[in-house]
């Protein structure tokens, strides 16, 4: 199945009934409601479809029958849409009957001289995680998105251990640990940045300065040690001193602010997922921020990852292919991924100046590296199947953590022979 997540940026605007917009957004799902074709099933998609996100997210997504049934049962058994047994059979049926769209392509399997092994875990009770995070003692944790949790895993002793969050729907999205071992996470459903002690247990939760800022993404420290962090439905980026939890936003030129990584001069760069094809830096001083255009105004950059000599390089989920952008002389290319135009490339790294990605789009999700000095690429199926890689991280040892979101699981890729 594919859960792809484009949805919940776009549909951020509809948690947002301020007051101005509430007359309206009362009135508001009549008139959607209005949208569905008939049939048996439509009121209780009216009815229990529209707390989170409107209409428009189910309408216009395409999905196979066997597939709808899938994204059905994940809307009631991990997020909480009420429907009984029965029901989510009709509605599944009456979605795949309108709804319905071309099956999942298969993924390509290009061949190569690099071994990996790939290992995964099953998180408990379906967290279904978004992010991977290595700490500083060596542990694995993710942000438990269905299960308001964050996770931690032991690598030495298979345990995992889940922390619950305090504030209900808080969606943990990103996560990333300060030196001292604090994991700092967002919350994307609750509109705070949260740090939590892994000793204790204990969260600290900040809070947004503007009523508008609902949705922190995703996190990255830079090298002095402030915390940076995307505001992808917000059109935002946002920075945290953690000394003093003073808070401050920018927004952005282009919507949809989202992956993020910071050079090694301590500039932050950040993909514009919804602008015509743009990434930008933001001053960390003076949080001005400056646009890079890339080669294809269709491209939708959605993860980013930097190597050694501060090139970035994309995942262009729209379009299906991998680019790199040279900030220094604005020198943007870019290269098809190898399952094509639907493959859907999301989740990225980089390891010793080798870039390694996921396809989110095909059947079963791949992990593919490419060596930009050969500009060569290798993929392997991901055993699990993957259930969308929204994200990837680089271990210290130069293994790899992905979290397998729609499959409710962690993976470690060892790479050989580096
Ligand atoms: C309790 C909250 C909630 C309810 C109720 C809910 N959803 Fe969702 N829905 C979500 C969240 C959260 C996401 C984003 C999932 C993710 O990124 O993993 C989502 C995403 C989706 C997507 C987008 C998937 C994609 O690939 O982009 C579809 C389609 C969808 N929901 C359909 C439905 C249908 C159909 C119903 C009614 C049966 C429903 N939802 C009810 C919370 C909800």
């Amino acid at each position: 199945m594919i859960l792809s997540s484009k949805a919940i940026d776009s549909g951020k605007v509809q948690f947002a009934c301020l007051p101005l917009l509430v007359l309206l957004c009362t009135v508001l799902p009549a008139r959607s409601q209005s949208q569905l074709p008939e049939g048996n099933g439509k009121q209780m998609v009216e009815r229990a479809c529209v707390q989170c996100h409107d209409l428009q997210r189910v309408t216009s997504a395409r999905y196979s029958r066997e597939d709808w049934q899938d994204v059905v049962n994940v809307m009631v058994n991990n997020f909480g849409a009420t429907l009984s047994r029965d029901e989510i059979g009709v509605v599944a049926e009456y979605l795949a009957k309108n709804f319905v769209g071309e099956p999942t392509p298969a993924a390509v399997v290009i061949p190569g001289s690099v071994e990996v092994s790939i290992k995964e875990w099953v998180v408990p009770n379906g967290a279904r995680p978004h992010d991977p995070l290595v700490a500083p003692d060596g542990s694995i944790w993710y942000t438990g998105i269905a299960g308001n949790v964050l996770g931690r895993f032991d690598p030495k002793t298979g345990q995992f251990k889940e922390y619950p969050l305090r504030t209900p729907d808080s969606r943990p999205h990103g996560l990333i640990a300060d030196k001292e071992g604090t994991i700092w996470f967002t919350s994307n459903g609750a509109g705070y940045v949260g740090q939590l002690n892994p000793k204790t247990g204990e969260i600290t939760e900040h809070r947004m300065p503007d009523p508008k800022a609902l949705g922190p993404h995703t996190p990255i420290f830079d090298q002095k040690g402030m915390l940076w962090f995307t505001m992808s439905g917000d059109n935002m980026v946002g920075r945290i001193n953690p000394k003093t939890g003073e808070v401050k936003l920018a927004p952005t030129p282009s919507p949809g602010p989202y992956g993020i990584v910071v050079n090694s001069k301590g500039i932050p760069f950040f993909t514009e997922f919804r602008s015509k094809g743009k990434l930008a830096s933001i001053d960390p001083e003076t949080m001005k921020i400056q646009e890079y255009a890339l080669l294809n105004p269709d491209t939708r950059p959605r993860r980013i990852a930097v190597t050694s000599d501060d090139v970035l390089w994309y995942t262009d989920y729209a379009r299906g292919y991998m680019g790199r952008l040279d900030a220094k002389t604005g020198k943007a290319s870019e290269w098809p991924s190898p399952s094509g135009p639907k493959s859907a490339p999301y989740g990225i790294t980089a390891v010793k100046d080798i870039i390694w990605y996921s396809e989110s789009g095909v059947k079963p999700n791949t992990l593919v590296r490419f060596d930009p000095k050969t500009e060569k690429f290798q993929t392997w199926i991901i055993p699990s199947g993957g259930g969308v890689v929204r994200h990837m991280v680089t271990a210290p040892n130069g293994n790899l953590w992905l979290a397998t979101s729609g499959v409710n699981g962690i993976a470690l890729v060892e790479i050989k022979d580096q």
